[in-house]
C-alpha cells in the first residue's frame, strides 16, 4: 500500500501561519499611535479633493503612502492569497511586498506562487522578501523573480527563537551589507513585530540598507502564532519589543532623514496620519488586508484600501495639511506611556525642534 506522502514541514507551517493570523486579534499591547495628538486646524483653509497623498519612498515614486506588506507566498494556498491581494495593490494603486521567497529559491516549481502577483499586476511596485540571512545571489534570484523593485530583508529573531525549528544564529551585519552591494535596487530591512531603534537603524543605513520597515509592536504578534502553532497559549516573550510609534520616534530622532515604513499594527487612516505626521514616508499594512482577501474577496480588500485613503484625506484636512510634507509640520502632542518613552530615550529635544 502507498504511504501517503508527508507535507512537506514549510508548506504545513506557511498553511499554519495563514490560518492562525486569520484568528487572531492584534497585540496584547498597543502601538503607542493613541498617545499621539495631531493638533487640529479649525480653519483649514484647503480643499478636501485637492489633498495630495503622493510620497517618495526609496526611489520610488507613490501616489498613496500605503504598501501591502509581505505576507506569503510557497504554497497552492498562499498562491490564491497572492493573487487576490495583488488585484487589491493593481487596483487602488498601491505598492506590494510578497511573503519570503526562500521557498521558491529552494524549490523553483514554487515560483508561480510569487510570480502569480507580477503576472496580475504587471505595472506595478512590487517588493521581493528574504531573510536577512541570505546570500547575494540569493537576493538577486528573488529580485529577478518578480522584477522587483525593491528587496525586504526580512530581521525576526524573535520569532526563530519561538520557532522550534527556528534559526538559532544571527550575524546579520555582514550578509546584510553583503547584498546592499550587490543588488540593484534599494534594500529594506523590516522588522516583524519588535520595532527597530534609532541605534539599529543607523547601524542598518551604515550597511548600506536604504529604507527601514519598522515592524513594531501592538499589531500582529508573531510569537503569538508560533506559541499556538506549538499548542502553547501563553508565552513569556508575548509582550517584548517596541510598540511601532516608539519605534518611530526612536529612530527619526536619530535619523531624520532615514526612509522609513511605519508598520506593525496600522489599522486606520488616522493611525497612518499620525505615523507619517512623526516623519514615516510609508505605511505598511498586512493582516487586515489578509483578512478582507482571504474572508470576503478582492472588493473587500480594495474597500478598505479607499476607506483609509479618504482617512487619510480627512486627517491632512482637520490637521490643515494640504500634502504630506504639510503633515510633517503639523505638531505632535504625545501623552501617557509613549510620552515617557520620549522622555527616557532623550527625544524630546528632536521633538520640540519638530515644532518649530
Ligand atoms: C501569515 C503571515 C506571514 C508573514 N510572512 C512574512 C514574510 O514572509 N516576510 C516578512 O517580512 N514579513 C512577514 N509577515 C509580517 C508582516 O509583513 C507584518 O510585518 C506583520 O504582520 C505586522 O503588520 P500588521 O500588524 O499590519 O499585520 C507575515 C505576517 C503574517 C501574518
Amino acid at each position: 500500500m502507498m504511504q501517503p506522502q508527508r507535507e512537506p514541514l514549510r508548506t504545513k507551517r506557511k498553511n499554519e501561519h495563514l490560518r492562525l493570523a486569520l484568528g487572531f486579534a492584534d497585540g496584547p499591547g498597543y502601538t503607542g499611535f493613541e498617545d499621539v495628538l495631531l493638533v487640529p486646524e479649525a480653519v483649514p483653509d484647503l480643499a478636501f479633493s485637492a489633498i495630495d497623498l503622493s510620497t517618495r519612498f526609496c526611489g520610488l515614486e507613490l501616489p498613496f503612502p500605503i504598501l501591502i506588506n509581505a505576507l506569503t507566498g510557497g504554497t497552492a494556498e498562499t498562491a490564491r492569497v497572492n493573487a487576490r491581494l495583488a488585484h487589491v495593490a493593481k487596483e487602488t494603486g498601491l505598492p506590494m511586498a510578497v511573503g519570503s521567497q526562500k521557498a521558491a529559491l529552494e524549490e523553483p516549481n514554487l515560483e508561480y506562487t510569487f510570480t502569480i502577483v507580477r503576472r496580475i499586476n504587471p505595472k506595478g511596485i512590487i517588493l521581493a522578501n528574504l531573510s536577512a540571512a541570505s546570500t547575494p545571489d540569493e537576493a538577486r534570484q528573488a529580485i529577478e523573480m518578480l522584477e522587483a523593485q525593491g528587496l525586504q530583508l526580512h530581521l525576526n529573531a524573535a520569532q526563530e527563537l519561538t520557532m522550534p525549528e527556528g534559526d538559532r544564529v544571527f550575524f546579520w551585519s555582514d550578509k546584510i551589507a553583503a547584498i546592499t552591494q550587490r543588488v540593484s535596487v534599494p534594500v529594506i530591512a523590516k522588522e516583524v513585530g519588535s520595532g527597530i531603534t534609532g541605534k539599529t537603524a543607523q547601524r542598518l543605513l551604515a550597511l548600506g540598507v536604504r529604507g527601514l520597515d519598522l515592524g513594531g509592536k501592538g499589531g500582529t504578534n508573531f510569537i503569538a502564532i508560533e506559541e499556538a502553532r506549538r499548542g502553547r497559549k501563553s508565552a513569556t516573550f508575548l509582550d517584548w519589543g517596541l510598540p511601532t510609534a516608539w519605534s518611530l520616534l526612536d529612530v527619526i530622532a536619530a535619523c531624520p532623514e532615514a526612509e522609513v515604513c511605519a508598520s506593525g499594527g496600522l489599522r486606520t487612516g488616522l493611525d497612518m496620519a499620525k505615523a507619517l505626521a512623526l516623519g514615516a514616508r510609508l505605511c505598511g499594512v498586512a493582516v487586515p488586508l489578509l483578512k478582507a482577501v482571504v474572508q470576503d474577496g478582492v472588493k473587500a480588500g480594495v474597500a478598505l484600501v479607499e476607506r483609509w485613503k479618504e482617512e487619510l484625506c480627512c486627517a491632512l484636512a482637520l490637521a490643515g495639511a494640504k500634502n504630506l510634507g504639510e503633515l510633517r509640520r503639523v505638531p505632535v502632542v504625545l501623552k501617557g506611556d509613549t510620552w515617557h518613552f520620549a522622555v527616557q530615550r532623550r527625544l524630546t529635544d528632536y521633538l520640540e525642534q519638530r515644532a518649530r
